[in-house]
């Protein structure tokens, strides 16, 4: 080996993000979960639907005041058959995006008991932003925007009328989830290291987190 080479190779790794963040998009089959995933981490959107078996995740790198958050976001399968396996995963999760489809009015009356799975399966800080996905369909809507930013309001969560096929705030809900998520952190005050440590321990566990501390974000 080089000289210069066998140097670099002692050299500590540069690290590769400061925080990470486990979020799940939850919600009725066929509301956009996947379509919405896709079109963050990808930027692709298809019309045919592959009804999600299980659970399957991506990850994705943000920026936020200089600082590399890495987003763990798991994509659940809304069919009631896989609500064992994907309830499972809830722990340690530190945000939601709560989805229903703004056409499909069972999708919205469906929310209260996702909700109710989040205060179940998660822990009590989790942050949750309910998206009422599809809103490139507005003639065929049965859930107007208000409805929705009521039932949001009343549930505590903050609101988004997106579209994965139109790339209408799709962008947006993702950094508003990461910026809720830092402001309950910088409130909090504690933190579990092995969830949200920063460049050398981090690890991923599926213990919630108590209140984030110390955070190098
Ligand atoms: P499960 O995996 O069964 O839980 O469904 P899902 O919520 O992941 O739904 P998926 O993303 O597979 O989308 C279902 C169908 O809705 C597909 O045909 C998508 O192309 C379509 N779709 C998703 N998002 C949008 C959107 O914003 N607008 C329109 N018009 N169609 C969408
Ligand atoms: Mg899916």
């Amino acid at each position: 080996m080089a000289k210069a080479d066998f140097r670099a190779a002692q050299r500590e790794p540069e690290p590769t993000f400061d925080c990470m963040f486990k979020i799940l998009i939850i919600g009725n089959s066929s509301v956009g979960k996947t379509s919405f995933l896709f079109r963050y981490a990808d930027d692709s959107f298809s019309h045919s639907f592959v009804s999600t078996v299980g659970i399957d995740f991506k990850v994705k790198t943000v920026y936020r005041d200089d600082k590399r958050i890495k987003l763990q976001i798991w994509d659940t399968a809304g069919q009631e058959r896989y609500r064992t396996i994907t309830t499972a995963y809830y722990r340690g999760a530190m945000g939601f995006i709560l989805m229903y489809d703004i056409i499909n009015e069972e999708s919205f009356n469906a929310v209260q008991d996702w909700a109710t799975q989040i205060k179940t399966y998660s822990w009590d800080n989790a942050q949750v932003i309910l998206v009422g996905n599809k809103c490139d369909r507005d003639s065929e809507r049965v859930i107007t925007p208000e409805k929705g930013k009521s039932l949001a309001d009343q549930l505590g969560f903050e609101f988004f009328e997106a579209s994965a096929k139109e790339n209408i705030n799709v962008r947006q809900v993702f950094e508003r989830l990461v910026d809720v998520i830092l402001k309950k952190m910088a409130e909090g005050g504690d933190t579990d290291p092995s969830i949200t440590s920063g460049t050398k321990t981090t690890r991923l566990t599926d213990t919630p987190p108590e209140l984030p501390k110390n955070c190098a974000c």
